[in-house]
């Protein structure tokens, strides 16, 4: 911690001073480092360079960095600058876990890790300094502000695939983000193969937000490994989210014996929390989700459970349950559920994570983890963190981006205001007074997470389009101290991104020129304000 505090202690102390002379340069990295010590004067370094690994555990590392620097160009071919022919990776546990500090200068390149993920961010922003193969000399020092730096893809109301969800893991790791939190069950889809039972996948994976018979689309177990093990080499945790009592549907179809019913708009909307057999069903498909996944944490959703509770009252199993067990409300029928599931999280070794609904359910604060996602809720923040519940924050503004971030765009959310660029940029700070935060209160933030629903995203152009360059924005949130923040540098730092995303075929918002690429249109025009009873209030 002492580490740390020293770490952003430089950090703020350079923070806001620009280069005194010319022969100082400031950095080309996304998200900004904590400290940067550039010159102008520069060398090339040699794609075929050395890389010694000085630590045990630092071959995946040197292999990713063989990779990329295979893949680089060098603009000067004709040799004027000195060559750097060796690349030292190595551990050190003076620095902050994920944190690096990386010496540039032409006899060698060193790069020191807290870890191999530090030793890996510090890779990333090796890559970025390097323009066409040249490198200024000099140093960076640099560690993340927060330990959870998450983006959600939602793959129940579109399935994106392997190949686009790999392509994210990409994109996410050059950005230092670490957590992919992967939703893969709701009403309109179950995505992953769940051996016990088949059907879940093969009738549950049937159909998509925009069309009911879309052919079963989802993952099996080998690809679920293989997505794992591709975002591990990237040190990105995937959390999978089975999402329960409520968004049952696609389950329900598969398994209409678990079905706890719902309401006309959204029909089996919920698992029958009255039958003992939910409980086994679940706990098994649990049990193959757990071992497939080596995060220690679970996600089970929890939201928005009253759009289909209501039918619990006329549910004859769920009426024997809170007889049996003096239950007099849904709400509590939904508080017993859930602390059953918890218990079956925790015998699979895993803890839970759930949305901010778990705050209506009495959790134990030490064995969750909450996502604060209504913005317009605040109080829930507020309980969460004085309930000493550590926390994400995701709130919909500006971190659901499924939300317009443009005002001229036609398809995707608006409520009473969208999500801009500048707005993701700015989080978390800019927010700060309005909730009421207090250093004690933001000690149980883990981190901040942006949240891609796909409703709306039918195609991958689409996802593209509402992520891209957002989650750039998201991860300088993430990643960088207050203090070393500017949104006009951020700017300027994004436009050889903006080159490579060009080069990679990602179809991104260009904010500097709107028609670069246009809107793409979506599959429905979603509503400019919630119904009464829209499925997310
Ligand atoms: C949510 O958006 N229902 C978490």
């Amino acid at each position: 911690m002492m580490k740390n505090i020293l770490l952003f202690t430089l950090g703020l102390l350079f923070a806001g001073f620009a280069p005194a002379d010319a022969a100082t340069r400031v950095s080309e990295t996304i998200p900004q480092p904590a400290v940067v010590e550039l010159r102008t004067e520069s060398f090339r370094l040699d794609p075929a360079a050395v890389i010694r690994c000085s630590s045990d555990g630092l071959q995946n590392e040197a292999s990713y960095l063989r990779a990329q620097l295979a893949e680089s160009s060098s603009a000067d071919q004709k040799g004027q600058l000195r060559r750097c022919r060796q690349i030292e990776l190595s551990i050190d546990g003076k620095i902050p876990s994920e944190g690096y500090v990386l010496e540039l200068q032409p006899r060698k390149v060193a790069i020191r890790g807290g870890s191999a993920a530090g030793v890996f961010y510090g890779i990333q922003t090796l890559l970025q300094e390097m323009q066409e193969g040249v490198l200024p000399c000099g140093r960076i020092e640099d560690a993340p502000r927060y330990a959870w730096r998450g983006y959600m893809l939602d793959e129940a109301r579109h399935f994106s695939g392997a190949a686009r969800v790999k392509l994210l893991l990409d994109q996410m790791a050059r950005f230092k983000m670490n957590r992919f939190h992967w939703h893969l069950t709701d009403e309109q889809g179950w995505r992953i193969e769940i051996k016990g039972y088949p059907r879940l996948a093969t009738v549950g994976g049937t159909g998509c937000h925009s069309n009911p018979d879309t052919p079963a689309q989802y993952y099996t177990q080998e690809e679920i490994r293989d997505i794992v093990a591709y975002a591990a080499a990237r040190h990105i945790e995937i959390i999978p989210e089975i999402d329960m009592p409520g968004h049952a549907t696609a389950s329900n179809r598969a398994y209409p014996e678990y079905s706890g019913g719902g309401t006309e708009q959204h029909p089996d909307f919920t698992f029958n929390v009255g039958k003992e057999e939910t409980y086994t069903f679940l706990t098994d498909v649990l049990r193959e989700v757990a071992a497939l996944f080596p995060s220690e944490w679970l996600h089970l959703g929890g939201d928005e459970v009253a759009y289909g509770s209501e039918a619990w009252k006329r549910d004859p199993h769920v009426q024997a349950l809170m007889a049996r067990e003096g239950l007099t409300t849904v709400k509590q029928a939904e508080r017993y559920f859930m602390r059953r599931m918890a218990d079956s999280v925790r015998m699979l070794g895993k803890t839970l994570v759930g949305w901010d609904e778990l705050l209506d359910l009495d959790m134990d604060p030490e064995r969750c983890l909450v996502m604060w996602w209504r913005h317009d809720k605040p109080d829930y923040l507020r309980r969460a963190l004085d309930g000493g519940y550590t926390t994400i924050l995701c709130p919909r503004k500006p971190l659901y981006f499924d939300f317009v971030q443009h005002a001229d765009h036609k398809w995707g959310r608006v409520w009473d205001g969208f999500c801009p660029l500048e707005d993701v940029y700015a989080f978390p700070d800019a927010w700060f007074e309005g909730w009421g935060m207090t250093p004690e209160r933001s000690a149980h933030i883990l981190g901040i997470q942006a949240n891609v629903w796909s409703e709306l995203m039918h195609t991958a152009e689409r996802v593209d389009f509402m992520t891209f360059p957002r989650l750039c924005a998201l991860s300088e949130a993430a990643w960088s101290q207050p203090g070393v923040k500017d949104y006009d540098d951020f700017m300027r730092r994004m436009e050889p991104v903006f080159a490579s995303f060009d080069r990679l075929g990602i179809y991104y918002f260009d904010p500097r020129n709107p028609g670069h690429h246009p809107e793409p249109a979506g599959p429905e025009i979603i509503k400019r304000q919630p119904p009464k009873m829209d499925f997310r209030d």
